[in-house]
């Protein structure tokens, strides 16, 4: 019997924050898997700051998202055929599956992943890409040394809930920028962080400082903007200030808010350095390895939101910009 598919085309390219009218959800028939094709029952989809990039007719590190073609989104699920000699039906696999709910892929992009390790939605957060980001982000870009004062922006979220807690595994200090009282709370009172700042609530020049009084080490930025305008200026000698995300312009690319307290890295011997994860495609073990004895012995925690059903993608999405979920955003495909 032929599979059927409900996939997210775009349609039209957003200019600021993506809506309904940019993407067009359609049926469409599944192919038979060519050689070396794999078949996936979609089971969570992730959603990814980085996807707003793939919908921008720019160069970037990846091609855009052609208008028609089923959005790009990372995705674990259920292989239901195979004709790849590495995958068998009743797998579980974690690659680029697209925003739909049955995907016909290659299968050299996918990576088996084991559910009764961690849940499924766990390989698209802690233990996925923005688990990874973190690690290397941190630990790499970052140089982190014991005793260090680590400041991190989107502190509540995918990757920036993990900098927090990685840095106090290594015996560093961790502050952490977020948006609202609860999520500051839940970063000092769940996740261990020293001190939180509430950006949307706070002068946050000011409390970095009284936060920061060492100053600052490492600054990971998930922002950019203002924040990291203001994370600038505290910078200690010799800080590193990893440049892994800006969320704050992602919608507004066409006139970006640049640094302007850049000469504090000129005073500080300071360097600012910016990575994509891939680039440590190879070393991906090393992280799985570490987190996940990090996640079994309780010293790593993570929180969810999950939105359920292909059809309020758009409404999900937009939660990465309003801010309105905590941890990693996912969308629940099927069971
Ligand atoms: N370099 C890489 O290879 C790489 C890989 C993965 C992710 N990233 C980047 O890392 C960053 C975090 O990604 P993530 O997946 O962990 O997302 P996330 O932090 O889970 O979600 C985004 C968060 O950003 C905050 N935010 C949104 N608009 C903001 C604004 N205008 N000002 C300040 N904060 C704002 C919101 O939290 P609040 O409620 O606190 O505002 C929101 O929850 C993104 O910039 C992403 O592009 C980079």
């Amino acid at each position: 019997m032929t599979q059927t598919t409900t996939r997210v085309i775009l349609s039209k390219r957003p200019e600021g924050l993506p809506s309904d009218d940019n993407f067009t959800i359609e049926k469409a028939p599944v192919p038979e898997p060519a050689e070396g094709e794999v078949v996936v029952a979609t089971k969570y989809i992730s959603l990814d700051p980085a996807m707003r990039g793939w919908m921008r007719d720019a160069p970037s590190y990846v091609p855009p998202v052609g208008i028609g073609e089923v959005m790009r989104a990372g995705g674990v699920g259920e292989v239901i055929a195979s004709r790849h000699p590495k995958f068998s039906v009743g797998d579980h696999v974690n690659g680029l599956l697209g925003v739909q709910t049955v995907a016909c892929v290659p299968g050299d992009g996918l990576h088996a992943v084991d559910p009764s390790l961690a849940p499924l939605s766990a390989y698209l957060g802690v233990l996925g890409m923005p688990g990874i980001t973190a690690y290397f982000g941190l630990l790499e870009v970052g140089a982190l040394a014991e005793g260090d004062t680590v400041l991190v922006s989107g502190a509540a979220g995918a990757v920036g809930s993990i900098v927090g807690q990685i840095a106090k595994i290594k015996g560093a200090r961790a502050v952490g920028i977020a948006g609202g009282p609860d999520k500051c709370r839940h970063l000092v009172d769940e996740l261990g962080f020293d001190a939180a700042i509430d950006y949307k609530n706070e002068d946050v020049a000011a409390r970095i400082k009284a936060t920061c009084p060492d100053r600052v080490n490492v600054y990971f930025d998930n922002v950019g903007g203002e924040i990291l305008n203001a994370a600038l200026t505290r910078l200690a000698t010799g800080a590193r200030v990893v440049i892994c995300g800006a969320i704050s312009q992602y919608n507004n690319l066409e006139e970006v808010k640049g640094p302007s307290n850049y000469m504090t890295l000129l005073v500080r011997r300071a360097r600012m350095e910016g990575f994509i994860v891939f680039d440590y495609a190879e070393r991906y073990g090393e992280a799985f390895r570490d987190m996940g004895g990090w996640l079994t012995t309780g010293k790593l925690r993570y929180r969810e939101t999950v939105v359920e059903g292909i059809e309020q993608f758009t409404d999900a999405f937009a939660k990465l910009f309003s801010g309105d979920k905590l941890g990693k955003l996912v969308l629940k495909v099927s069971d």
